[in-house]
């Protein structure tokens, strides 16, 4: 199912006309589809049924409770990389025992409050984080079950800054180090090894990376097997590209699925995955309202009343997100899409062909759903948007609108 597709020449979510949302909630304004991400989640979960994964969302990707409670009902867990993230899961009916803890820079809070929650396990990305995970263990009486994040020094071909997997990259620890560290972890008081983890980076548009990972890592999985009998699970992480583009290609889940089963089907150990982007990315729309129509000497400027704060990935990563009309029409013009934010920077498509809208037209930012509100900010003292779950013909707003006083609310002034 398209999940956001023209009727009649009005752009709808699932069977909810994206005008009538805008004009009852406002603008700017995110829209999911309650479908399409269940789709996705049952999409991964076919093609990978042989190993029986368990598929932990990746939070960070979208974290409205709304998304995680609609995830949870489908089984899913969670990979989280926050106790921030835990207590949205928790909060949202997701199950302790399903989530996985990543992340450089756990705090002696958050590994208590895993702990406590009793996690599946952390995934542990230095030696100096299994120490701690083993006195905050041994402080509260309980194992802390540990999967060492290794990086096996492969180049995902990804943007720069979403690409994880290389040496040069802060996450995991290089394949050389990670028996040693396996050795030193088990050696610790209340700490049991569960298993590893690996994750390559973002937006991976094929399949190849992610087997060369695996080949990499398949003969020190064999020797922690047999070294460790509590040795039992492969985190595969996430990473799986979307369509940005019309034209463009994607890694469906069923070729992801052909290329790296061969291998965890010989190496027989649980399968966890981190999906975030390709469950939830192209559920979501971000609508905005054009305010004015600026031409300069050099170019037209499309005025929204979205900016880089409810929407980063174009300044951030150059990331291309298509640019739909609400009403449909075929005129083009060749110009940016700007927010009113004080930056050069604030834009959601640059140097373009967008569609030819006025003032008072609506326009959505397609493939939001991953990494938009979750990346959002108060920049310019600017309320972030409301977001909206479409089900069929319903619709819920499942964040209300910031206000001004929201901004205000933990400041003492
Ligand atoms: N697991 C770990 C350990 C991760 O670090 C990430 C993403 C994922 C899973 C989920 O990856 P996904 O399936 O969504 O590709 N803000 C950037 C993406 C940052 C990704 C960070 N880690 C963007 O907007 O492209």
């Amino acid at each position: 199912m398209q999940a956001f597709a023209y009727r009649s020449g009005k752009l709808f979510a699932e069977d909810v006309s994206v005008e009538d949302l805008a004009n009852r909630y406002g603008t700017p304004l995110y829209i999911y589809s309650r479908s399409h991400l269940q789709e996705r989640y049952r999409a991964i979960a076919t093609a990978m049924a042989e190993v029986k994964p368990l598929i932990c969302y990746s939070v960070k990707a979208n974290s409205n409770a709304a998304i995680i409670r609609t995830l949870a009902a489908e089984g899913s867990g969670f990979d989280i990389v926050s106790g921030g993230e835990l207590f949205r899961v928790l909060k949202a009916g997701g199950k302790a025992e399903k989530v996985v803890f990543a992340g450089v820079g756990k705090t002696r809070e958050e590994i208590e409050y895993a702990l406590k929650e009793k996690i599946r396990f952390f995934t542990v990305e230095s030696e100096p984080e299994a120490r701690r995970i083993s006195e905050c263990a041994r402080r509260l009486g309980v194992t802390g079950r540990i999967a060492f994040r290794v990086n096996p020094d492969v180049d995902p071909k990804t943007h720069k800054y979403i690409s994880t997997g290389k040496k040069e990259n802060k996450f995991g620890l290089d394949l050389e180090r990670a028996l040693k560290a396996y050795e030193m972890a088990a050696a610790l008081p209340n700490i049991e090894i569960a298993g590893l983890h690996v994750h390559i980076g973002s937006q991976i548009l094929s399949a190849d990376p992610f087997a060369e990972a695996l080949a990499k890592i398949q003969p020190i999985c064999l020797a922690l097997k047999k070294l460790y009998p509590s040795f039992r699970c492969l985190d595969i992480g996430g990473g799986l590209g979307i369509q940005y583009k019309p034209d463009q290609e994607t890694l469906n889940p069923a070729v992801f699925a052909q290329s790296v089963l061969p291998i965890l089907r010989e190496l027989n150990l649980e399968v966890a995955m981190e999906p975030g982007r390709s469950i939830v990315g192209n559920a979501g729309i971000l609508v905005s309202r054009v305010q004015y129509v600026k031409e300069s000497h050099f170019k037209t400027f499309i005025v929204v009343d979205a900016a880089m704060n409810d929407l980063i990935r174009p300044s951030l990563y150059q990331a291309h997100h298509e640019i739909l009309p609400v009403t449909e029409t075929p005129r083009k013009v060749t110009g940016d899409l700007v927010g009113p934010i004080c930056e050069s920077g604030d834009f959601l498509a640059q140097d373009r062909e967008l569609p030819a809208v006025a003032e008072g037209d609506l326009v959505a930012a397609l493939s939001a759903g991953a990494y938009g509100f979750a990346m959002a900010s108060n920049y310019n003292s600017r309320p972030r948007p409301a977001e909206i779950m479409v089900d069929g013909n319903s619709a819920t707003l499942v964040r209300r609108r910031e206000t001004w006083d929201d901004l205000l609310t933990a400041e003492s002034p």
